[in-house]
């Protein structure tokens, strides 16, 4: 993990990544700005010598729009970082910053250095160790000395350091992550101050978590309920969270074609979310009691797999016509919001890779926001905004409410019966077990993984989505 600082004056480095404003006059009797093609837009950058009296070989310019909002600076230092020649210290110089502006540097700094190389073979790794690796940046501010710039940067890289703990759950493969040695890292990661317990199948049986146990049937490794509380003396609001996570998703007996089943370890990402998040909450010392609940399961298919046809009764009491078994992010959710619900929060968020509709309504990079309680779903929006996180919002209509209604022998049918529409039936279904507790719902399918090449400060594979939105929602109900 990279080490980030805050400094009044710069330190000597390997690389100084420095910002220029769209409307700063060039000295071109410096640097030759114009003959070397450098163009003053946002996102342009120009690696060159020094000028005299840098303390370091290498600048790599950076052109940053002057009404530059948090999010712009994030990919302005991702940008500068990722032009920049590999290097162990680097330097970023963004000239006066207000504290939640150094909060995004320090976010895009920690987002960007994010490597996952601990599956590399031994010739990778030493080829590898003869290049140098960012493990130093340093930022330069005027206001460095004051305590309020160093808590901002602490804050974006406690935030950011979340995200890369999700990205590494995601990206770690799915024999190496099932459902009991993710719950173990759980308890091994939780920050100071917050208290895991965990729950086999034996509890979960005792406990009537009929939806969990019915995905995790079919896997010879037992499905686990991970419960992590965080609650400060000072806290008077309750937030509850709830992550699906599907350590592998083949689909079960409705099983998946191969290529749609190539990156279902990432279905565990909104678990991942939410414990990241907690841990980040924990360590800002944020004051508002979270506890938070993580779905783990395998979905295979086994002679032990659940059916087609069969019939579930959830932890609430509901039962469901189970009509593919490839729908079971919500079988596991319902069984966790069930839970949340009864501990009587103000609000509940739940974060999951639900529904590959979500993708077809709002692409790869957008989660979908749904919910019972339209004022904090405008809230969570306004928390994406401020996070740099990429949501949208979609409802829950009456449409799929019938047809959500309409199963022959259960309270439920759990999948509709056409194939429209599919992230709205799978809220309207998680609706089902959230009583009258506001609530909120993000569907991450499309952002918790990145299947292309990385761009900006998001690395290809797993993301981190949702944790930033999280912790954002956090900060303001606090
Ligand atoms: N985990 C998938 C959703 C998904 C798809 C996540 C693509 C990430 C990328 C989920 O469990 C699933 O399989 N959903 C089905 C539901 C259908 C059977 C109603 C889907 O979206 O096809
Ligand atoms: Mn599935
Ligand atoms: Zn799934």
């Amino acid at each position: 993990m990279v080490s980030v600082s805050l400094r009044p004056t710069a330190p000597s480095s390997d690389v100084v990544i420095r910002a220029i404003r769209t409307s700063d006059a060039l000295d071109e009797d410096t640097v030759p700005f114009d003959a070397l093609g450098f163009r003053q837009e946002a996102g342009q950058t120009l690696v060159t010598s020094s000028p005299a009296g840098t303390k370091a070989p290498v600048t790599v310019f950076v052109a940053v729009d002057d009404e530059a909002s948090d999010e712009d600076l994030r990919r302005a230092v991702a940008a500068g970082l990722r032009a920049a020649p590999p290097v162990r210290h680097a330097v970023v110089e963004f000239g006066a910053l207000e504290p939640h502006q150094l909060t995004a540097v320090a976010e895009g700094a920690v987002l960007t250095a994010y490597r996952f190389d601990r599956y590399r073979g031994a010739e990778a790794r030493e080829k590898a160790a003869q290049k140098p690796q960012l493990s130093e940046v340093s930022i330069v501010a005027s206001e460095a000395r004051k305590s309020e710039a160093k808590s901002a940067v602490e804050r974006g890289v406690a935030v950011a350091e979340a995200v890369c703990q999700a990205r590494d759950w995601v990206n770690t493969p799915p024999g190496d992550l099932r459902p009991a040695d993710f719950a173990a890292q759980i308890e091994a990661a939780a920050a100071k101050g917050v208290t895991v317990a965990v729950w086999d199948e034996k509890r979960l049986a005792k406990e009537k978590c009929g939806g969990i146990l019915s995905v995790g049937r079919g896997s010879e490794a037992p499905p686990r309920l991970v419960t992590l509380t965080y609650s400060p003396s000072k806290a008077t609001k309750h937030l509850a969270l709830v992550g699906k996570g599907i350590t592998f998703d083949s689909g079960g007996l409705s099983l998946k074609p191969g290529a749609s089943m190539q990156t279902m370890k990432c279905d565990m990402g909104g678990a991942a979310a939410i414990v990241a998040a907690v841990n980040a909450i924990a360590t800002l010392g944020l004051p508002i009691r979270v506890t938070a609940y993580a779905c783990l399961a395998e979905n295979m298919p086994s002679g032990t797999a659940t059916r087609p046809g069969d019939v579930i009764t959830m932890r609430n009491g509901k039962t469901v016509e189970v009509l593919n078994t490839d729908a079971e992010g919500r079988m596991v959710l319902g069984d966790g919001l069930s839970l949340a619900t009864e501990a009587e929060p103000d609000h509940i968020v739940d974060v999951a890779t639900l529904t590959g509709a979500a993708l077809t309504a709002l692409g790869q990079r957008t989660a979908a926001i749904l919910g019972s309680d339209e004022y904090f779903e405008e809230r969570v929006f306004a928390a994406s905004r401020e996070a740099g996180e990429d949501m949208w919002r979609l409802p829950i209509t009456d449409e799929v409410v019938s047809a959500l209604k309409s199963s022959q022998i259960a309270d439920l049918r759990q999948i509709s019966s056409k194939p429209y529409g599919g992230t709205l039936f799978a809220a309207a279904f998680l609706r089902e077990f959230t009583g009258d507790v506001s609530w909120a719902h993000l569907d991450i399918a499309g952002p918790a993984f990145n299947d292309g090449g990385a761009y900006d400060y998001t690395p290809n594979g797993g993301t981190g989505a949702g944790v930033r939105t999280l912790v954002q929602i956090a900060s303001t109900l606090a």
